[in-house]
């Protein structure tokens, strides 16, 4: 795998720019590992140990050991690390929280009984993290070339020519935001639509055309990646509307612009009082959601806004097809039964259109298993491998269906997409 720095053509004319953004957490959000950088510690639950030795990061746990090679976050909060198996990038189950300066499980593996070394570092986990992931052909997982961090190409445009590359600012309002909500809008449930990859997206383009995002319909915490949705049910932005976006109070080259305080009173001239207005409107909290982070609250002081029923953030309606695969989603990571009733005649009627979409067959196709119709089940699970042979988790799950040799060469096909994890015990 080969790993870039920054596209470095910029620095010949904008060296101060490119030299302060270097610094960003933006710019830092992911690299190789330098174990001279990190630290050791151990999670005693799990009987695994991080050692940072000379010549690298190593996991151990009785019995075995791997290198930490690659990292996700600045450690500006915290970092997840990758390992490399054949070539093939998984994600491992340590992470380190830094305001706690300890080692524990990364977000995403709280509920994990055992130590999880099989889930894959996709395109879509790097496409908020580095720049030009892509992943080789055939594979899932295993990338040809990765620049590390999110780099000017990412709100700037990868043009051939100085004309072809954007300033987010000039942009019509809904595209200017669309580049910070790229990476910075999560919902509650984000998903790409039927033929649609986030990866595709590009600065200039419309964000709403590639994902549906649903927020409100429960109670409006701080949540994690939670920045734009809880600043859209503030009511500085909803009387501001187009005026007010992430770039009045923030300088992505370098974190704050002019002061936070001075971007509030460029609006509230005569504040009802002086002193520290972000101390007591956008207080530090936890996330809701979990993570062991703490975030600021963008909704600037109450939840005023907060849309009290399920909503797309874009404002338009959302699709049948959307709202199932969302109520799925919620159903599952909630537990909640009575969204996975709700999901089930959208998605009914999504697939009677007839379209290509080799999510939706799956997802229905998870819905018949679970509900011990394994016939079925095999049939949709089948029609989304037609649409999309890339995909390791469907042929999984349909080798656990079918029988004899049809099931090994599954295995084998989904090995090869996304390589061999290593297993902890
Ligand atoms: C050969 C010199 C040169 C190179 C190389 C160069 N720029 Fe520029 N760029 C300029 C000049 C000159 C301006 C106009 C003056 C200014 O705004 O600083 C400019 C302006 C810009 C603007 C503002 C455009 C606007 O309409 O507001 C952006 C954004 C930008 N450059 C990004 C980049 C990025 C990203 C790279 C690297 C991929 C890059 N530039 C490489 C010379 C260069
Ligand atoms: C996270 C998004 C983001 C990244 C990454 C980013 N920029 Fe920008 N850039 C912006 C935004 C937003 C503006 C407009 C700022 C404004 O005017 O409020 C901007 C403005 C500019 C300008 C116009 C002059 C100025 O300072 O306003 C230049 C030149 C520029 N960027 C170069 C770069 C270069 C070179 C890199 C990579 C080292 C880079 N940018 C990385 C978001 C980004
Ligand atoms: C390609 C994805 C991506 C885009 C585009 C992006 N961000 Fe980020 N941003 C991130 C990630 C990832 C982090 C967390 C970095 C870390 O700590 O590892 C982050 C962190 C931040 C932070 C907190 C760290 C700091 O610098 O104080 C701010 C503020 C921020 N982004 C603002 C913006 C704004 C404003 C824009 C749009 C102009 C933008 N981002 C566009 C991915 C992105
Ligand atoms: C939709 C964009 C998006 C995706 C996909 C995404 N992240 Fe993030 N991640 C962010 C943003 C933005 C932040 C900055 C903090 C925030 O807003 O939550 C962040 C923060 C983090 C941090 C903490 C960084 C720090 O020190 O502040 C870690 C670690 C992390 N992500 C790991 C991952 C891993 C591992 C994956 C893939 C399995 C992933 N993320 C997928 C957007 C994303
Ligand atoms: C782009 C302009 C703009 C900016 C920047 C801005 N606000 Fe506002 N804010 C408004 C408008 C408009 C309202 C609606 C009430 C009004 O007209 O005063 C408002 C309302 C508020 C309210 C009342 C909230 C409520 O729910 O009743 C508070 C508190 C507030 N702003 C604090 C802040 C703070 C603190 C900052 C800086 C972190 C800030 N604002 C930045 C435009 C802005
Ligand atoms: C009214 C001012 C204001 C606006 C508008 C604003 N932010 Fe922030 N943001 C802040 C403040 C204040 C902090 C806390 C900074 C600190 O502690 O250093 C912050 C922190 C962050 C962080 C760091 C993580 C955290 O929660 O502390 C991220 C990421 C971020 N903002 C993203 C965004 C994005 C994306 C947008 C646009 C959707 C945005 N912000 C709009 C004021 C603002
Ligand atoms: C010591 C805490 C504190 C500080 C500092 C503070 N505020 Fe407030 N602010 C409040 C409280 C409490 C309210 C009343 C809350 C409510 O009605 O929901 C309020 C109300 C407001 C309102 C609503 C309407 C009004 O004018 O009464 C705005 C706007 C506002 N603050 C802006 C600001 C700005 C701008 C600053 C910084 C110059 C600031 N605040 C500093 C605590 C603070």
């Amino acid at each position: 795998m080969l790993f870039l720095a920054a596209a470095l053509i910029c620095v010949n004319c904008h060296k101060e720019i490119v030299e302060r953004f270097e610094r960003t957490p933006m710019a830092n959000s992911s690299g190789v590992v330098k174990a001279a950088g990190e630290s050791s510690g151990t999670i005693r639950r799990f009987s695994l140990a991080v050692a940072a030795e000379r010549d690298g990061l190593r996991l151990r746990w009785p019995g075995g050991e791997v290198e930490l090679t690659f990292f996700i976050g600045s450690r500006r909060m915290g970092r997840s690390y990758a390992y490399s198996s054949g070539g093939h990038l998984f994600q491992a189950p340590v992470g380190y929280y830094a305001n706690r300066k300890v080692w524990d499980l990364p977000p995403g593996y709280e509920r994990d009984k055992a130590p999880d070394f099989s889930r894959p570092i996709t395109e879509e986990c790097l496409s908020c993290h580095a720049t030009r992931a892509k992943a080789a052909p055939g594979t899932v997982n295993q990338f040809t070339q990765v620049v590390h961090g999110v780099q000017c190409a990412r709100c700037h445009g990868d043009a051939e020519s100085h004309e072809g590359l954007v300033n987010p600012r000039r942009l019509p309002p809904r595209l200017r935001d669309s580049v910070c909500e790229q990476c910075h809008l999560a919902g509650r449930v984000r998903l790409a639509r039927v033929g649609k990859r986030i990866e595709d997206f590009r600065p200039g383009l419309e964000l709403g055309e590639f994902v549906e995002v649903i927020t409100g319909g429960a109670a409006a915490g701080v949540r994690v990646n939670g920045h734009a949705e809880s600043l859209a049910m503030s009511l500085c932005k909803q009387r501001s509307g187009e005026r007010l976006w992430c770039g009045t109070c923030h300088n992505p080259h370098a974190g704050e612009k002019t002061g936070y305080n001075a971007a509030c009173r460029s609006c509230h001239e005569q504040p009802h009082r002086d002193g520290d207005c972000v101390g007591c409107h956008m207080p530090k909290g936890r996330a809701a959601d979990g993570g062991h982070t703490v975030y600021t609250d963008h909704r600037i002081t109450g939840a005023r806004g907060a849309p009290a029923v399920m909503r797309s953030y874009f404002g338009r309606e959302v699709s049948p097809r959307d709202l199932g695969l969302a109520y799925v989603r919620l159903g599952v990571a909630e537990r909640n039964a009575d969204y996975l009733e709700k999901a089930w005649p959208l998605l009914r009627r999504a697939a009677g259109e007839g379209k290509k979409d080799p999510e939706l067959y799956e997802t229905i196709g998870g819905l018949l298993e679970s509900g011990g119709r394994r016939e079925q089940a095999e049939a949709y699970y089948r029609l989304s491998l037609k649409q999309d042979a890339l995909q390791p988790g469907v042929m999984r799950k349909l080798a656990a269906l079918a029988r004899g040799a049809e099931a090994e060469q599954l295995l084998r096909k989904a090995r090869a997409i996304i390589g061999n994890p290593i297993h902890s015990r």
